[in-house]
C-alpha cells in the first residue's frame, strides 16, 4: 500500500481508454500545450477544473489554492497569470469559487486555526469590504452571499494585476470570468462579472 499502486493501476487504464479513442492523444500533446483558458480555483477536492468544464489534458491552464484567491504579492499565482497571458497567450481567465467553501466558512468564523490566518485574512477583508450587503442576511445566506462576493473580489484583483492590466493596453484579447460552483448539483453559474477591457 505505501507504493499507491491502485493508482498506477488507474493510471494505465486512463491511459488507454485515451489512445483507444486516439491513439495519437498523447503524442501530438507533448509536443505543446495551447489552452485556450486559465482556470484559477479552490483546492477543495470536490472542484476539479477540468471534469467539470468536460474538458481533456491540454485544453485549461489550473492553479488552484484555498478559496481561490488572487494575492497581489502571491508570487506563485501572479508567476501562473504572467505565464498563462504572456507565453501561452490564454484568450479567458476563469476564476471560479464555489458554495459550501470550507476557506470561506473558517473566514467567517472567530476561531483560530493557525498559519492559514493569514491566507484567510483576505477573505475576511472582503467581507469587511462589504460588510453592508451581509448584514441581515441569515448565516447560510451570508455562507453563499460571500463565496460569490469573493470570486467577484477576486476578479478585480486579476483585472488590476500589472499583467492584466499590460496585457489590455497591448491590445490582447482577453476576458476575466467570475464564475461559481455548486458542489450540491454539479452546476456552473456564472456571476455575470465578465471584464473584457480596462474600464
Ligand atoms: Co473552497
Amino acid at each position: 500500500m505505501k507504493t499507491l499502486q491502485h493508482l498506477f493501476d488507474r493510471n494505465i487504464k486512463w491511459a488507454d481508454g485515451i489512445i483507444a479513442g486516439n491513439p495519437e492523444f498523447f503524442a501530438t500533446l507533448s509536443r505543446q500545450q495551447n489552452p485556450e483558458y486559465l482556470w484559477i480555483g479552490c483546492s477543495d477536492s470536490r472542484v476539479p477544473a477540468n471534469q467539470i468544464v468536460d474538458l481533456p489534458p491540454g485544453e485549461v491552464f489550473v492553479h488552484r489554492n484555498i478559496a481561490n484567491l488572487v494575492v497581489h504579492t502571491d508570487l506563485n499565482c501572479q508567476s501562473v497569470i504572467q505565464y498563462a497571458v504572456e507565453v501561452l497567450k490564454v484568450k479567458h481567465i476563469i476564476i471560479c469559487g464555489h458554495y459550501g467553501c470550507s476557506g470561506v466558512k473558517a473566514a467567517m468564523d472567530n476561531r483560530e486555526y493557525g498559519l492559514i490566518d493569514n491566507w484567510l485574512r483576505n477573505i475576511r477583508d472582503v467581507r469587511r469590504f462589504n460588510s453592508e450587503a451581509l448584514e441581515g442576511l441569515q448565516e447560510d445566506a451570508q455562507f453563499d452571499s460571500l463565496c460569490e462576493l469573493n470570486v467577484k473580489e477576486q476578479v478585480r484583483n486579476v483585472c488590476n494585476s500589472t499583467i492584466v492590466q499590460n496585457a489590455w493596453r497591448n491590445g490582447a484579447e482577453l476576458y476575466i470570468h467570475g464564475w461559481i460552483y455548486n458542489i450540491k448539483n454539479g452546476l456552473l453559474k456564472d456571476l455575470g462579472s465578465c471584464v473584457s477591457t480596462d474600464e
